[in-house]
């Protein structure tokens, strides 16, 4: 069965840029962030609060987030891996921040630096005090179909992550196919072993696609009842320690599927492709939205 309505999460002014070698002005990133907001986007990933050593192009996170026009009704969440990035999260305004754990250690400590134990005692105290200052907390997990380094990863070990950050208060968790080489089928499984320990409703599916399966992966999951979906608009994106992996599913190809298979969103997919126009011109790169594609050939 499909879900009625689907919660689209859109990655792109962070997951879609942060891999971006050219620095993009702080402003096309507001605009960005506008524009997605004029086209009906709810959710809005905004920023990431991380180490400027780590991650260059995310270094004007409170600055982004100053300038940003906020309408009400329309979260802003940011990634916070740490207390450091938490304060400057909340300094900043954001109601929202998600930790980001993964389902491999080899990625866990080319990411964030340390183990996965270490990452999930490093998240608790982010979680509470997040918590405590009125802040929701989203977990991500990655790597949760393949890791860059370590190939397979067992659907139990998503589970246990995932259950530990569900556990410690993260009110929805977001899991990630960090390099876009999942199948349907095992995307499915996946899925299964994590909604026996934490509710499918509590489920966002994070798709990279690296091999082109993220659209078919996505309708497999929302006939398990997934009804939130993470995106990029134009496909953007890549992680800096996923080498070769791509961008995000394209928002514009997602919001086209569920147009089809009748379920709302809310979303104008003229003003969203538009936008997706706009930021590859910016930026300098070509959509990888099929959707973009077909209606620019239109
Ligand atoms: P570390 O080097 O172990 O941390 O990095 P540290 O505590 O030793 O700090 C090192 C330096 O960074 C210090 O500065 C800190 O002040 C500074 P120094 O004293 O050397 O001048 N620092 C910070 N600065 C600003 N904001 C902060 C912060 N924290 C420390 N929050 C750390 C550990 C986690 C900080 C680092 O590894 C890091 O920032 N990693 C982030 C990597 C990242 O952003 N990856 C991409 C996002 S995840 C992703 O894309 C996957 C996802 O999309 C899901 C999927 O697709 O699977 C979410
Ligand atoms: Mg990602």
């Amino acid at each position: 069965d499909l879900p009625n309505q689907v919660k689209i999460v859109e990655v792109g002014p962070r997951d879609g840029l942060q891999n971006e070698k050219t620095m993009v002005a702080t402003a096309t990133k507001v605009e960005l962030i506008n524009r997605l907001n004029d086209a009906g986007l709810s959710v809005i990933e905004a920023t990431a609060f991380v180490s400027p050593k780590w991650v260059p192009q995310m270094a004007d996170a409170s600055e982004v987030m100053a300038q940003i026009t906020r309408k009400s009704g329309v979260t802003y969440p940011v990634l916070a891996p740490n207390l450091k990035g938490l304060e400057a999260a909340i300094a900043s305004g954001a109601t929202e921040v998600a930790v980001f754990g993964a389902a491999s250690e080899s990625f866990s400590q080319k990411n964030i630096n340390c183990s996965i134990a270490e990452s999930l005692d490093r998240f608790r105290p982010v979680t509470d005090a997040a918590r405590a200052a009125g802040l929701a907390v989203r977990g991500y997990v990655s790597c949760v179909l393949g890791c860059p380094y370590e190939g397979d990863i067992a659907p139990a070990k998503v589970a246990e992550v995932s259950k530990a950050l569900y556990d410690m208060g993260c009110y929805e968790i977001s899991l990630g196919d960090t390099i876009g080489t999942g199948t349907p089928t095992k995307a499915q499984a996946m899925i299964d072993a994590v909604a026996k320990h934490v509710p499918v409703e509590k489920l966002a599916a994070h798709f990279h696609d690296t091999y082109g399966q993220a659209l078919a992966n996505l309708l497999a999951v929302l006939q398990m009842g997934v009804a939130t979906i993470d995106s990029s608009v134009a496909g953007l994106g890549g992680c800096p320690y996923a080498k070769g992996a791509s961008g995000n599913v394209a928002t514009e190809d997602v919001i086209y599927m569920l147009n089809g298979l009748g379920i709302e969103t809310g979303i104008d997919l003229e003003k969203l492709a538009e936008t997706g126009s706009w930021i590859c011109d910016q930026i300098g790169r070509s959509s990888a939205s099929k959707v973009n594609l077909a209606f620019a050939a239109k």
